[in-house]
């Protein structure tokens, strides 16, 4: 497995070109499901996880016409094997458009992670109550319906990929579906635009109640994915920590607002355009008080780069996780590099050190990986930072960018 090196103590200049989003390429991809025409991107994210999503669409009967083009002539297998959603969870991701266009499908049950338990009861909720009969057998959810019908349904939580099952479920149901207390994540906003652009009835999008008229059949989709905010948030956080001044393009006003806020409460100068972000770090990062929340709230996918922030700002900050119960396990590698954190129940308390030291650390999971870079970005000394492999499930050519910005920082392949 390859680490990370990172020779800290550089300051980070310049700018960074944002990749088009991973978690909204998933989903954009298995839309190619629901339709027998074909569907096309303008470009995809270069990361594994959607070389593993395209892999496994193969098996379903998507054909892959050429970089970027897509047809699903007809559905070949119905089946999500425990290979595939082992190694990514998304997988999940193509149970709605199974059910809604064969009638059947058959997913591996996802099983906990690094992060959390991540149940999927509310997806299955929602398609049960479109009138699906889902059974667990052998470690699969099977379900079958004769033909969805139109439902209303509440959400327990307004899970991200709840949301986007039952959508993609619904727009192929026969009559009205009413979601409400759904997410409103800019990813879900996009795919309920994307499935418009296919012919959907749809609409609600970025509110909590969506609103859909089954349609009999899908057209093809010609789509420009949205940049990758986490991706953005992190290349600027890495601005903050070395005292730098990075500018993040393209970007997307108003899917970084709480964001953009608790970097100006870290003391950072913020310049938002219609297409870029900027960052310009103070001398020294004040502490901040932030709590992770469902969107327009603090995005948890950000939380463990702003904890290393965290770790170099002047006095105490708290950082609540209110989106996932195991989400802190960044901290225990970030105490080894100096940093002084304290963890009570789903709240970290942060005392603000003058340095960090670089040390050898374990990355646990995409996002915490991306904070043990960060930290190493800022320390005394060398960092390295293994089993990155995590980290190339979301993050598309991350040490060009930051060497770009003038970090010291190289792969080892092992
Ligand atoms: N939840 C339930 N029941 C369900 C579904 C979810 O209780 O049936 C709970 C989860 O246990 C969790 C909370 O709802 O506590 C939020 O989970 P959600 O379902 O929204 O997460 P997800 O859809 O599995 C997506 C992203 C994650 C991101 C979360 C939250 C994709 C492919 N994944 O996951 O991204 O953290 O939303 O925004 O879109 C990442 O990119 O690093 C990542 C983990």
């Amino acid at each position: 497995m390859d680490s990370l090196v990172v020779e800290g103590g550089q300051i980070l200049k310049g700018k960074v070109e944002v990749p088009p989003a991973k978690n909204a390429a998933l989903p954009l991809l298995c839309l190619s499901l629901l339709t027998a025409e074909k569907v096309s991107f303008e470009s995809l994210p270069d990361v594994a996880d959607i070389q593993s999503m395209q892999k496994m669409l193969e098996h379903l009967g998507v054909e892959k016409l050429d970089k970027n083009l897509f047809q699903c002539k007809t559905i070949k297998s119905v089946q999500a094997p425990y290979e595939w959603v082992r190694k990514m969870r998304a997988s999940i991701l193509v149970l709605g458009p199974l059910l809604a266009r064969a009638g059947r499908a058959e997913v591996s049950m996802p099983g906990g992670c690094a992060i959390g338990e991540r149940p999927v009861g509310i997806h299955l909720d929602g398609l049960r109550a479109m009138g699906a009969t889902i059974n667990l057998e052998n470690g699969y959810i099977q379900a079958e319906c004769k033909k969805l019908r139109g439902t209303k349904f509440v959400l327990d939580f307004p899970t991200v990929t709840g949301t986007i099952n039952l959508v993609t479920a619904a727009a192929l149901a026969e009559g009205e579906s009413l979601l409400e207390n759904v997410a409103c994540e800019p990813e879900v906003v996009e795919i309920v635009q994307a499935l418009r652009q296919m012919g959907a009835k749809i609409s609600g999008e970025g509110t909590s109640q969506i609103k859909i008229t089954g349609v009999p059949k899908l057209n093809g989709l010609k789509w420009q994915i949205q940049p990758d905010r986490i991706q953005l948030l992190t290349y600027l956080a890495a601005g903050a920590l070395t005292g730098g001044e990075v500018e993040c393009t393209p970007y997307r006003q108003g899917t970084l607002n709480a964001v953009v806020q608790k970097f100006r409460e870290l003391g950072c100068e913020m310049i938002e355009t219609s297409e870029s972000l900027r960052l310009k770090a103070p001398q020294r990062l004040k502490s901040i008080h932030l709590e992770t929340a469902p969107f327009p709230g603090f995005p948890t996918d950000g939380q463990a780069q702003f904890m290393a922030c965290t770790t170099l700002a002047a006095g105490s900050s708290t950082i609540r996780e209110l989106v996932f119960e195991n989400r802190f396990q960044h901290v225990a590698e970030l105490r080894r590099m100096g940093a002084k954190i304290e963890v009570d129940g789903n709240t970290a308390v942060i005392s603000g050190v003058d340095h960090l030291s670089g040390a050898s650390v374990m990355a646990s999971d995409l996002r915490a990986s991306a904070s043990l870079v960060l930290a190493g970005l800022s320390a005394h000394g060398k960092t390295k930072v293994l089993r990155v492999y995590h980290l190339d499930r979301g993050y598309e050519m991350l040490e060009a960018k930051l060497r770009k910005l003038g970090a010291k920082i190289t792969r080892e392949k092992e």
